[in-house]
């Protein structure tokens, strides 16, 4: 009775420090992806600015909006599309397609372009496509 009241304890105190240990190895990679993209802008008031620039005119976001340029959808979770990339195509998309029929938005403030791309890159973990 005594040895396998022992046992048990033996078994959950190893379980305990395997969950630890598990644990801590989870949140490691999530850690050190905040520190490499320390970018965090407001999300909602990204999406007022998606808006009030008229982006929806010609990007669909989950089902709503123009189709005169891509789905927006997703766009974030593509290779490479970081914060600078982004900001290159708002900003001059001509640097990326040459005669682009998209405006350039070249007077958002700096504060108004991290919260847009914060908004646009919020998406990739809610994308429905
Ligand atoms: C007049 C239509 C139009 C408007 C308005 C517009 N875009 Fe675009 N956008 C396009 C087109 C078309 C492309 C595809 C590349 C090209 O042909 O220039 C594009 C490309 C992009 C891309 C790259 C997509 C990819 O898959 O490579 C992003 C990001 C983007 N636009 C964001 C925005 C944002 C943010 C706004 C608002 C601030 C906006 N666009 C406003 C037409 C538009």
């Amino acid at each position: 009775m005594k040895a396998s009241y022992r046992s048990i304890c033996f078994i959950n105190a190893t379980a305990f420090s395997l969950t630890i240990a598990a644990a801590a190895i989870v949140a490691q990679p999530a850690m050190a992806k905040q520190k490499k993209n320390p970018i965090i802008g407001n999300i909602l008031r990204g999406k007022q600015i998606y808006v009030a620039n008229g982006c929806a005119n010609c990007h669909t976001i989950n089902g709503q909006g123009g189709s005169g340029g891509p789905d927006l959808s997703t766009v974030a979770a593509r290779q490479g599309h970081n914060y600078t990339w982004f900001k290159k195509v708002i900003s001059s998309p001509a640097l990326i397609k040459q005669g682009s029929v998209m405006p350039a938005y070249n007077t958002l403030t700096d504060r108004d372009m991290r919260d847009l791309i914060s908004y646009l890159s919020s998406l990739k973990k809610i994308g429905l496509n």
